[in-house]
């Protein structure tokens, strides 16, 4: 595992992996940890880094002999590493979603899947079951004395930040309707109009789609009364189309969705052949749209949205926005379609150069003139890309991302990439060829002025031990500075977040 600037990588011409190491990370998780210490196996853990990192992610992905048919289907567990005085806690726990419980008392699996898992016993066992299981599965993230574990289609489930015991589902004080969506994509505004917020939205889709904008207070405010949790601001905008909204990107002024040019088509859904999300299409000859929809406390409140058409292509997440005069640029991982897993298909035996890779590209709206264009910012494979949380909605110069192995073409992430979106100027540092990164996390020091000044926390699945390791990186080298070797197996997850001490 090294650290290599711009010109020490060189461009590999096929796949440096091992596809059984990649897909030894599909597993059950077996078991569930309770504060258990870990130490560094090189380097040591920073002192100053003081907080938890909460991941989520599928943490059971076979019941009863069978297999989920997209790891996205699998039963949300929460990892947690606390760290403080150079040391880390590890506890670990399934979300005690109504579903979960229902299939570990049955050992069988009773719900179909969104992403295609369905209920044994063919199409005939499967048609008109339209149940949602709240797999609780895509994000976690603190919001007052609560950890919300988040699954973008309905109501978040509230768990304890110290023990993860599961307190149940939260409609958040009787602001959602029970089952309502609530993304699992909140922005974290670190400031722009005066106190930091949680900015995140839900959506209705249907023949016209209705966005459910909302802003949370992130931090108590006894001058105002204001506690951490509390909802600052909504509204609601609606759009003609099916949106399809995973993720969203703030400035101060706007919140930008990104409504790609995709058609749903429910019958194999209803029909009990196919999940919802294998209905998903590209439209051809389809419009993206840009959906631009004023902040509170913004220049524009409570005007209208503007809507501009947007590029080709297919975005699940964004890096991150900012204003520039009359310009709003929007910084995204673009797919050249939707990837998806089809009904025959298995997810362990993918063939990654029939996949599009995800390319990160910044698109430059101009408000007054309507138009958009854009910039190709890197050629290489990537996922999961961060800007330093102070900088979220604001111009950066540095991103962090998860990316490819090798400079070109479709492979499992199996590395971390900073990248100096001014000049260019990358560097990397690989777990290649028998480690698979997740999601980096940029952590930025506590009292750092310098804009790459902190960490990457990173987990990573470690094939030859066939279990996962936390690996710390300085945010500004990419060098390492701490391995964690840890007493569980999680497989590849989704999205995660530090809690600051
Ligand atoms: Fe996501």
């Amino acid at each position: 595992m090294t650290a290599t600037g711009t010109s020490a990588t060189p461009a590999k011409a096929s796949a440096g992996y091992d596809r059984a190491d990649w897909a030894s990370a599909f597993r059950n998780v077996g078991v569930e940890l309770d504060g258990v210490p870990i130490t560094a196996v090189r380097g040591a853990i920073p002192p100053e880094l003081q907080g938890t990192l909460y991941r989520n992610g599928p943490g059971r992905l076979e019941r009863g002999g069978q297999w989920v048919h997209h790891p996205f289907d699998g039963d949300g567990m929460i990892t947690a590493l606390r760290f403080g005085g150079g040391s880390a806690e590890l506890r670990n726990r399934f979300v005690r979603t109504e579903g979960w419980l229902a299939e570990e008392q049955a050992d069988r699996v009773l719900y179909r899947g969104v992403f295609g898992t369905q209920k044994p016993g063919g199409p005939v066992a499967n048609a008109f079951d339209l149940r949602l299981k709240n797999i609780a599965n895509t994000h976690v993230v603190r919001l007052g004395d609560q950890l919300l574990a988040l699954w973008e289609a309905a109501e978040p489930h509230a768990l304890d930040p110290d023990t993860l015991e599961t307190r149940g589902l939260s409609r958040l004080d009787g602001l959602l309707k029970p089952g309502e969506a609530f993304s699992a994509h909140p922005r974290f505004d670190p400031g722009h109009h005066g106190r930091p917020a949680m900015v995140t939205f839900g959506v209705k889709t249907g023949p016209r789609s209705t966005i459910r904008l909302m802003e949370f207070a992130v931090e108590d405010d006894p001058a105002s009364g204001v506690k951490a949790g509390d909802l600052l601001h909504e509204r609601r905008d609606s759009f003609n189309g099916f949106a399809f909204l995973h993720d969203f990107a703030i400035t101060p002024n706007w919140a930008v969705f990104l409504q790609n040019a995709i058609a749903f088509n429910p019958l194999p859904y209803v029909m009990g052949r196919k999940g919802a999300a294998q209905c998903l299409q590209s439209q051809p000859g389809g419009q993206a749209k840009f959906w631009l929809i004023p902040r509170a406390g913004g220049a524009f409140a409570g005007q209208a949205p503007r809507i501009v058409d947007a590029p080709e292509g297919f975005v699940f997440h964004h890096l991150n926005a900012w204003e520039e005069g009359e310009a709003v640029v929007v910084e995204s991982i673009y797919y050249s379609d939707f990837p998806s897993i089809g009904p025959d298909e298995d997810f362990r035996s993918v063939n990654f150069e029939l996949l599009p890779e995800g390319l990160l590209e910044q698109c430059r709206i101009d408000l007054a003139a309507g138009t958009v264009s854009t910039t190709r910012l890197s050629e290489r494979c990537c996922e999961f890309a961060m800007v330093n949380p102070e900088r979220e909605g604001l111009p950066a110069r540095f991103a962090w991302m998860a990316v490819a192995e090798r400079e070109t073409g479709n492979d499992p992430l199996q590395a971390i990439k900073k990248l100096d979106l001014h000049t260019g100027e990358r560097r990397v540092w690989s777990a290649a060829p028998r480690g698979f990164v997740s999601e980096p996390l940029m952590v930025p020091r506590p009292g750092a002025t310098a804009e790459d000044d902190g960490w990457v926390l990173c987990l990573v699945w470690n094939g030859a031990r066939c279990a996962s390791d936390l690996v710390i990186l300085d945010a500004a080298s990419l060098e390492e500075v701490a391995v964690l070797e840890l007493p569980l197996a999680v497989p590849h997850g989704l999205h995660g977040s530090w809690a600051a001490a």
